[in-house]
């Protein structure tokens, strides 16, 4: 019989090769195409980032600008999906809603379906990453009973995203450039992560040649758990919860309690083995949108400071090497802007869309990919011949 190797949770085998994103997960170091996640932070914006992930090099001024005009004429959304979005419940989850809506564009746009086309597979990336902040903004005016504004395209990326969740149709609507960096940043530092949970999910899903908008579903649907993306909202729940840092040390013993299912979340990462370097990022990001809204006192951002101080020195999470990761500090600049941490995921959705359709299109054009198609150590069993009811 074939002997297999078993690695439950792939933490040993490597999936595809890519030279999209490489992690050093002792170093702490996260690259795009080799360049360091704090510089592309600091100096790009997210526009120029997706560039990078999709073609491999930054752009050129005039390519830059040739990207961001394709981008900006496909933001809109078919205006039949009004409708899909009508037919949620109100009180859905977004990321439900995001996940349908996603899903449901390959209803909507069949000429960008055959993945044998490499025309078509760039116009279903163009449209992937310009009508997602509107299908993420929607899903929140839809949540929250207000009217459906369309995409501003005379505004860059992220502030048209601001625009679109945050300004009502009565009154004028100034988009804060404090935000917006904040908000650009955010997308940044999702962008890519390599063969993580999501991604490796859509690269199954598009290895058996499903078209890209079902594979950025099934991406969707993957990020929302807990212990992937959905990790942002369950980490501003918690320090929520906390309230105060007098109860950290509570939430700290239940976290180190193996009887205990709770975790803390935020903390640890199956490749980090020091400080994510996104959180490093996010940190300071937190302290200086924060401080320029003139809420550097919010209780939250002091609950998780001290957290993030007492665990650090802390047996526990320095034998383990757990550190925060990038999920530790976003949901505290997200609240400050605004959102809900229903939210949260959404938006983290959004800006992974950029790495998931960049690593789906490497997949379909390199000529050794096949369908990914895991075997398995099978425990039931022997063969065994059937037994009518009534005899058994
Ligand atoms: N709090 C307390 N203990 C933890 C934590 C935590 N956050 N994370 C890991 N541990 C312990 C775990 O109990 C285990 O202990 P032991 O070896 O004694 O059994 C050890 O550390 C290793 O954990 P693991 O679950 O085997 O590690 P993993 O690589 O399978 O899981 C993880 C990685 C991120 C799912 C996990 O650290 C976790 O659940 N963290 C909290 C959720 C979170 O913040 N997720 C976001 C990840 S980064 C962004 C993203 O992916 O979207």
């Amino acid at each position: 019989s074939d002997i297999f190797t078993y690695d439950p949770g792939f933490t040993s085998t490597a999936s595809c090769e890519s030279a999209i994103t490489y992690i050093d997960g002792d170093k702490g170091e996260l690259l795009y195409r080799g360049y360091p996640i704090d510089q592309l932070a600091e100096k790009s914006h997210f526009l120029e980032v997706c560039y990078l992930l999709i073609y491999g090099e930054l752009p050129s001024a005039e390519q830059l600008e040739d990207f961001e005009g394709r981008v900006t004429r496909h933001t809109m959304l078919h205006e039949q999906m009004v409708n899909f979005f009508r037919g949620f419940r109100r009180d859905a989850h977004p990321m439900a809603v995001v996940c349908g809506v996603v899903g449901a564009m390959s209803a909507f746009y069949h000429d960008s379906t055959d993945i044998y086309d490499p025309w078509q597979r760039e116009v279903a990336t163009i449209r992937l990453i310009a009508k997602m902040p509107t299908i993420v903004a929607w899903a929140y005016k839809y949540a929250i009973g207000q009217p459906f504004i369309y995409p501003r395209n005379d505004l860059d990326y992220s502030s048209n995203f601001l625009h679109m969740c945050f300004a009502v149709p009565s009154e004028e609507y100034e988009v804060d450039p404090i935000l917006t960096r904040a908000m650009d940043r955010i997308f940044t530092l999702h962008a890519d992560h390599e063969q993580n949970a999501s991604t490796s999910t859509v690269r199954l899903a598009g290895s058996s040649q499903a078209n890209p908008f079902a594979c950025i579903a099934a991406g969707v649907a993957c990020l929302w758990g807990p212990a992937h993306g959905g990790a942002n909202q369950a980490c501003l729940e918690m320090l929520r919860e906390i309230g105060s840092v007098d109860r950290i040390p509570e939430y700290i013993a239940r976290a180190k309690d193996k009887d205990d299912p709770f975790r803390l979340m935020g903390f640890g990462h199956r490749v980090y083995k020091n400080f994510d370097p996104r959180a490093k990022v996010m940190k300071e990001s937190a302290d200086e949108v924060l401080g320029l809204l003139g809420i550097e006192n919010n209780p939250t951002l002091q609950v998780a400071k001290e957290l993030e101080a007492i665990a650090l020195k802390d047996d526990y999470f320095v034998s383990k090497k757990l550190y925060p990761n990038v999920d530790f500090y976003s949901g505290i600049i997200l609240d400050a802007m605004g959102f809900p941490t229903s939210m949260f995921t959404p938006i983290f959705a959004l800006a992974r869309t950029a790495g998931w359709i960049s690593q789906w299109k490497e997949m379909i054009a390199d000529p050794t990919s096949r369908i990914g198609r895991p075997r398995q150590l099978y425990t039931g069993a022997a063969h065994r011949d059937y037994i009518n009811v009534e005899d058994r």
